[in-house]
This record gives C-alpha cells, structure tokens and sequence, in this order.
C-alpha cells in the first residue's frame, strides 16, 4: 500500500548542504523578520543557529517579549503552542508537526477533564508539558524550574498536579505536599535511565556529582546531588566547584553544558539497555536543520490554538510567568 501523506509534513528533500542551509535559514531570518527559540534537547547545529536556546520557562518568556513577526519554534509541540496562546498575532512554525511528547500525550483533556470531576475543590496545578486544551482546564502552569515554588505558593491549598507523576512526587516533598494528587503520566526518555547501571558509574567515578532532571524517577533522583530544569542544570555545571558530572537527562544538553563548562567531565547517565538511543528524546529529534529551512521558506506547517481555547489557556500560562519574574 502507497505510504499516505501526512497533513501538514513535507517529504522534501532540498538537495542543500550543510553550511548552504544555514546560510539560508539565516537569510529567510532576516526576510521573515523571525526569531528562532530553541529547547536545548534540540540538534547541536540547529542549537548553534538559534537567537535563544533556554527551558521551556525561557524559552516562553522570550516568546512572550519578541517583537518578531515569525516565531520558528524548535522544541516540541506543546512549547510551541505555548508560543502561539500568548503570540495570537503572530506566524509560528515548526520545522515538524509530529514532534510530539510522550507526557501531553499520555494526558487526553476529555480524560483529563473527567478525572478532575473527582476533585472538587481542588487548584490544577499542570506541567507545561500538555495540550493547549489541558491548560485550558488547569488554574496555573508550571515548568521543571518553578514546580515548587508554585506549589509551595498555593499554601494550604488542595492540589492536583498533572501530568508527570514523577516530577508530582518529587514536588510534593520539596513542597511538603504528601497530599498531592498526581495524573499518572510519564517522560519516556527520563523514565529509562537505570540505577543500577548509575551506581555502577558513580563507582567508577566516586568524585562524579549526579545532576538529574526532576522528570527522572525517585530511583535515580534520590541519587542525585542537584535536580533542576535542563538550564538550572548547565547553570550547575558551571559553577558547582567540582569537575565531573553525571548528567541524568536527555543526552542534547551536553551540548551547551560543554559550552558553559568547557573544563568540566560531562557523562551522561545511562539507559538499562546499553545498545538503545532512548536518552535521546525522539520527539526533539524529529527536528532537522532542512525542516527549519523549510519552515521559514514556506511558512508552514503553523501552530494553531482555536481561540476559545487559546483564550482559555492563556490564563493559567500568564499566571505562571506573572509569578516567575
Ligand atoms: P525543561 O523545562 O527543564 O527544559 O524541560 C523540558 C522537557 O521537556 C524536559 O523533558
Ligand atoms: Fe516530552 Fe520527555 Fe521529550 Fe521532554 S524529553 S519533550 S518530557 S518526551
């Protein structure tokens, strides 16, 4: 059977070089006038062309404050729909449409929503990583970088934490919230690094310090010295006085961590599996340097938000960014 198209993908193949491509994502830049965000999982030349790479708290609040007319967003669907709730003017591309993430996945807002109905009375509390629809249904936003602060920010509040279970239990103790309702979701990529293989590795390097992601699971967190967002991680990097680090996320933050420490031993922590890939994210992946191009070429595919729910949305995300300045 024909292989059918996808809506809204390219098959192209431009036939450009490496530094020919380049050369034309910047020149489209400059006629689209366009800013390019970055999420550090991303490629390390699409990272290298970017006009800011950050976290997904960063890279929104750059979003929020562009004075460009084309935001081409290399991340994840979720981030760059956030990008479109708070730019509704605004053109905003992606280099593929089907990069995806396993968390907004993993969290349906007709499901969402009925799930929720158990809990009346209850502050929604959601992970950035969700659909548009999700944060329609949710009070305040988070990213990895403000979970905590947040949730502690709420008092004697009763919440729900969605989707990520993992970054749930790892807030409700930092916030003492042993109450915490949590959605169940998870990351795919963090929930496969191993412990045992990690504490074989600590063996083999006793003054490594383990740096860990709070999507990772309790096994490899209560491992670790330092849990942050992937840029309190390079930040950590940089100025923590040791010199080697054990880095427990997606593997496209080495990138920039050796950038901001270019003295430093950077290892990243390992998967069960020794033969698989799975510490690279496959959704950041389906980015390319030829997909950007072709975005700012053709100005597709877009990101749209239905404006009932962008609007919706929007509430919960501003909330967020008011108390994160
Ligand atoms: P950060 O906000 O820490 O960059 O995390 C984004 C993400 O998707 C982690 O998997
Ligand atoms: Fe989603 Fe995990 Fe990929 Fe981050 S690393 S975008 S949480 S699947």
């Amino acid at each position: 059977m024909d292989k059918l198209p996808v809506v809204g993908q390219r098959e192209e193949t431009v036939g450009l070089t490496e530094s020919e491509l380049e050369n034309e994502i910047r020149r489209l830049k400059t006629e689209r006038n366009a800013v390019i965000l970055a999420h550090y999982y991303q490629e390390s030349e699409i990272q290298d062309l970017a006009d800011f790479v950050g976290d997904s708290l960063q890279l929104s609040q750059q979003a929020a404050k562009t004075k460009a007319d084309v935001i081409a967003f290399c991340g994840v669907h979720f981030m760059a729909e956030t990008a479109k709730i708070l730019n509704p003017n605004k053109i905003v591309v992606v280099p593929d449409l089907t990069a995806g993430c396993s968390l907004a996945d993993g969290c349906p807002a007709p499901l969402f929503g009925r799930w929720l109905e158990q809990y009346p009375g209850h502050t929604v509390v959601s992970y950035i990583n969700c659909s548009a629809e999700v944060k329609a249904l949710s009070d305040i936003i988070c990213t990895s970088s403000n979970a905590v602060k947040i949730v502690k920010a709420l008092g004697g509040e009763k919440v729900v934490f969605a989707p990520d279970r993992h970054l749930g239990a790892f807030v409700a103790k930092q916030a003492s919230r042993p109450d915490l309702v949590t959605w169940q979701g998870t990351c795919v990529v963090h929930e496969t690094f191993s412990e045992r293989r990690l504490l074989e590795l600590m063996a083999q390097h006793p003054d490594a310090e383990v740096i860990a992601h709070p999507e990772c699971t309790e096994a490899i967190l209560r491992h670790a010295h330092h849990v942050a967002s992937t840029s309190g991680l390079i930040d950590y990097a940089k100025k923590s006085p040791k010199q080697t680090f054990i880095v427990a996320t997606e593997a496209g933050i080495l990138h920039k961590m050796h950038q901001a420490a270019p003295d430093k031993t950077l290892i990243a922590a390992p998967p069960e599996d020794e033969s698989c890939a799975c510490n690279m994210c496959p959704y950041m992946k389906k980015n390319t340097l030829e997909k950007l191009y072709l975005c700012l070429r053709d100005l597709a595919p877009q990101v749209d938000v239905p404006e009932p729910i962008r609007i919706r949305a929007l509430r919960p995300i501003q909330r967020m960014l008011d108390m994160s300045v």
